[in-house]
């Protein structure tokens, strides 16, 4: 009886106390941060890159602003990648851009405290886990619930995670492919590599210059990936103009380049993932690896995007595979679902 009624105590609490805050789901990842406020979806979606005034420290640009700069800054201004290995290589850097991001999707009303869950690679270390909780404190966060990202990307998915049924999945970010077999809520088996779809851009850049002689920048290396990057052969080839500059003269030129060309030039990252996904499928139990078998794999992140990558993991493993409706926003679907079960956990005590 005195429980019950605490627990209808402690229900009205909660339900005043999150009537003045919000829960924030936040996808830090290396490439791109996504933020995802309660009752409102996802809120925000820019490139995690932070512009910086090299002589006096101050932060210049954050997100799409700051991308513009890369590659373009005169010496005084860097544009840096805080995230750029998969794990925060800056903290001071990382913090700015999280409460910049937070600022901008959090109208500071009384008692506005949001609640806050981030995503990390399943593989990092308690130091690097406890400096992206500190980050989002310091960025304005109540509560800070720190999440491994490829249970994120299950729960984003649309997997059954809690059931007793092994799920594969992998999730090919910016700068980390990160693999998971999840059953009853937990990571059963895990691994991660910081081989992603930026060593496919860095793979293209390297295969125009030793070819045909052409320099070309990061994001241009991104758009012909995007544009005509393919793992599996396509029904037909496709092909791109792209300006660069020429090795020798060092005068601007043009090529056009085929689709099996830049298939070539990604074959060794992509055959790494490949490789990646067989190793965890082997050190996998066997009645979980059955299930995976029956239900197939789900690809996650922007690398998912990459055409017939499904098609080639799935000849390769001889297993079902299939893309996640909307890719990249599944690890911050996941955060915020995760802020969402809390609560079914504590009304439900
Ligand atoms: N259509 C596409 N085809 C191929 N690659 C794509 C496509 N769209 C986006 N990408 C790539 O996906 C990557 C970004 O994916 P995502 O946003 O999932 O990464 P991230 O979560 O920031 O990184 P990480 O998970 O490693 O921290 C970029 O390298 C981008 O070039
Ligand atoms: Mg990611």
């Amino acid at each position: 009886m005195r429980s019950r009624l605490l627990s209808g105590v402690w229900r009205a609490l909660f339900g005043w106390v999150s009537r003045f805050s919000s829960d924030i789901g936040i996808d830090l990842g290396t490439a791109n941060t996504l933020v995802h406020v309660r009752g409102r979806g996802i809120v925000l979606r820019e490139p995690s890159v932070v512009a910086i005034d090299n002589e006096t420290d101050r932060v210049l640009a954050v997100g799409e602003d700051a991308k513009r700069m890369v590659g373009r800054t005169p010496a005084r201004i860097s544009a840096i990648r805080p995230l750029r290995d998969g794990v925060i290589a800056d903290f001071d850097i990382t913090e700015a851009m999280l409460r910049h991001f937070v600022g901008k999707v959090h109208n500071r009303r009384f008692l506005a405290h949001p609640r806050v869950a981030v995503g990390v690679p399943a593989g990092v270390t308690e130091v690097e886990r406890r400096a992206v909780e500190d980050a989002a404190r310091q960025a304005g966060a109540w509560q800070a619930e720190i999440i491994d990202e490829p249970m994120a990307a299950a729960i984003g998915a649309g997997l059954p995670v809690a059931e007793a049924i092994g799920n594969m999945i992998v999730d090919i970010g910016g700068g980390t492919t990160e693999i998971a077999v999840i059953s009853l809520g937990g990571i059963c088996t895990q691994r991660s590599m910081r081989i992603a779809s930026e060593e496919m851009d860095e793979a293209i850049s390297t295969y125009i210059r030793r070819d045909f002689n052409l320099v070309v920048g990061e994001s241009t290396a991104e758009e012909i990936k995007i544009a005509i990057g393919s793992a599996f052969p396509l029904p037909e080839e496709l092909t791109m103009e792209v300006r660069g500059k020429d090795l020798i003269s060092g005068l601007p030129r043009r090529i056009t380049i085929s689709s099996g060309e830049i298939r070539e030039a990604c074959a060794e990252p992509i055959a790494a993932i490949v490789e990646l996904i067989k190793e965890t499928l082997d050190a996998t139990a066997p009645e979980l690896a059955a299930d995976i078998m029956n239900r197939g794999i789900v690809l996650a992140g922007g690398g998912a995007l990459l055409r017939g990558l499904d098609q080639l993991v799935s000849a390769e493993t001889d297993i079902p595979v299939y893309v996640a409706e909307d890719p990249m926003t599944c690890v911050v679907l996941g955060a915020a679902r995760y802020l969402e079960q809390l609560d079914g956990v504590l009304s439900s005590q």
